[in-house]
């Protein structure tokens, strides 16, 4: 509860610790040149601060890791599902929940079982295994995220909404589109909340059409509290009256419990559709297991229903949002371009802005990466050209619409000193600018490049 102290503190003590471990700047050179220059290629250990991602890295409660005990391990009806399964219907309402392994899992099979070829799967913006799935199945992923989601600089209270225009303009196109898909909070364009206006307005096109309309519900919890913060009429409404009305609006969803679960893994794909959850569920058993584990232990399906309830603890969401805005209160005071305002899992550095010299087809974002994990030894991602640049029919490649370094922020694992030792380390990459230079591809994928690209500098 707000007090009369102003200082907002970590709304919880720690209980068991693990070390960090430290490494010279000459250390860090030869694993960055061992990686060929791609931070995923690194050893953890060799990493100070990691902001990979927030996703899985999360630090679990006693009470979590209480439920895992309890876990139970039957094959088939376990009264571990059964606690998981009435912990997700609790929240989202729908009639259909099928455990996954994790977020991606139940993409491919919503995917696999919804689109055909040449469909069109509009979403304000895809994440990258999103997108994936989306064009494994020979449809288009196409975003529709409102201007301001693609401007770093534009301030706007709600820059995940969807461009609502836009949305209507692709389904009156010939394609066909089998569903439509809102990611909350909008984690590709600056992790950005969701407006309810803008879901209702979904919501309505989609009525309009007989479309069924999914969450990717990752970061349901931050995008409820943005909504209870910013949105008039909900400043008095609890976090989960919020977010139960968030999935009200929808006929599905896809989850990854590594992050709004507060879990280090698991998922799941709820839907109301009882013929298309029929086709999921036999798609799942295929490969992921039996629908009532769906590739998880029982004890990460107990891990996971308890997560789901203490997300929306608004102790924890003033917490865990006012902890990112402290780290881009910090970064932008030290003129460090951002995306703004701040979004809710991760400060996102504007590369494109701070490394003018270097032009998007030598993958700034890439280059300011490397910088703070080589002096600093903290680890962000690369979320430009190098993960979402297309390779076009002539060869060329063209450009990802924005040049960013992510830096996630695990939940409830680093404290405010962690913070402070990241924000200088980015202040000096920031001094150090001008002398950056850019990177060039030797060696990628045909999926996700990004995460197993090598990298030469130019
Ligand atoms: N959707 C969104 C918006 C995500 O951010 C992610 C994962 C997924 C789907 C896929 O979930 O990893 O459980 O398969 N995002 C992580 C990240 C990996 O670093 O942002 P998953």
């Amino acid at each position: 509860m707000p007090s009369e102290f102003s200082t907002i503190i970590e709304p919880f003590r720690i209980k068991s610790v693990e070390p960090i471990r430290f490494t010279t700047r000459a250390h860090r050179g030869t694993a960055l040149q061992d990686a060929g220059y791609n931070l995923f290629g690194l050893r953890a250990q060799d990493v100070l601060i990691d902001l990979l991602t927030d996703s899985g890295t999360g630090a679990m409660s006693a009470a979590q890791w209480s439920g895992m005990m309890r876990g139970d391990e039957s094959y088939a009806g376990s009264p571990s599902f059964f606690r998981f399964e009435a912990a997700v219907k609790e929240l989202t309402g729908f009639r259909h929940v099928i455990p996954t392994h994790q977020g991606r899992a139940a993409e491919r099979i919503l995917f696999s079982e919804a689109c055909k070829p040449d469909d069109v799967v509009p979403n304000n913006t895809h994440f990258d295994t999103t997108r994936a799935n989306v064009e494994h199945e020979h449809a288009t992923a196409l975003d529709v995220v409102i201007p301001e989601g693609r401007e770093p600089a534009t301030m706007h209270p709600f820059k995940g909404n969807v461009d609502i225009e836009v949305l209507e303009q692709a389904l009156a196109g010939p394609a066909h589109v089998p569903l439509v898909m809102v990611t909350v909070t909008n984690n590709s364009a600056g992790g950005q909340p969701v407006s309810m206006e803008n879901l209702r307005a979904v919501r309505a096109v989609c009525d309009r059409l007989g479309i069924p309309m999914f969450l990717d519900a990752c970061r349901f919890a931050e995008n409820a509290w943005f909504i209870k913060q910013r949105e008039p009429g909900y400043g008095h409404k609890a976090a989960i009256e919020i977010a139960r009305e968030m999935f009200a609006l929808a006929d599905g969803a896809t989850f990854s419990a590594k992050k709004d679960g507060l879990s280090n893994i698991g998922g799941f794909l709820a839907m109301n559709d009882d013929e298309l959850a029929a086709r999921c569920r036999a798609n799942l058993i295929l490969t992921e297991g039996f629908p009532t584990y769906g590739g998880l232990a029982g004890y990460d399906l107990e891990a996971i229903a308890v997560g789901l309830r203490e997300v929306l603890d608004e102790d924890y969401l003033r917490y865990r949002v006012r902890s990112v805005e402290y780290l881009w209160d910090k970064v932008t005071a030290a003129g460090i371009p951002c995306v703004s305002p701040p979004g809710g899992h991760a400060v996102y550095l504007d590369a494109k802005a701070l490394l003018s010299h270097i032009p998007p087809g030598e993958f700034p974002a890439q280059s300011l990466c490397v910088e703070l994990y080589l002096s600093g030894g903290v680890r962000g991602v690369e979320i430009g050209s190098v993960m979402f640049g297309r390779t076009l029919g002539d060869g060329t490649e063209e450009p990802a619409a924005m040049e960013l370094v992510r830096l996630a922020i695990p939940r409830r694992v680093y404290t405010q000193s962690h913070i402070d030792y990241v924000a200088e380390v980015v202040a000096a990459a920031g001094a150090n600018a001008s002398s950056l230079r850019g990177y060039r591809i030797v060696e990628q994928g045909p999926w996700l490049r990004h995460f197993t690209a090598r990298f030469e500098r130019l």
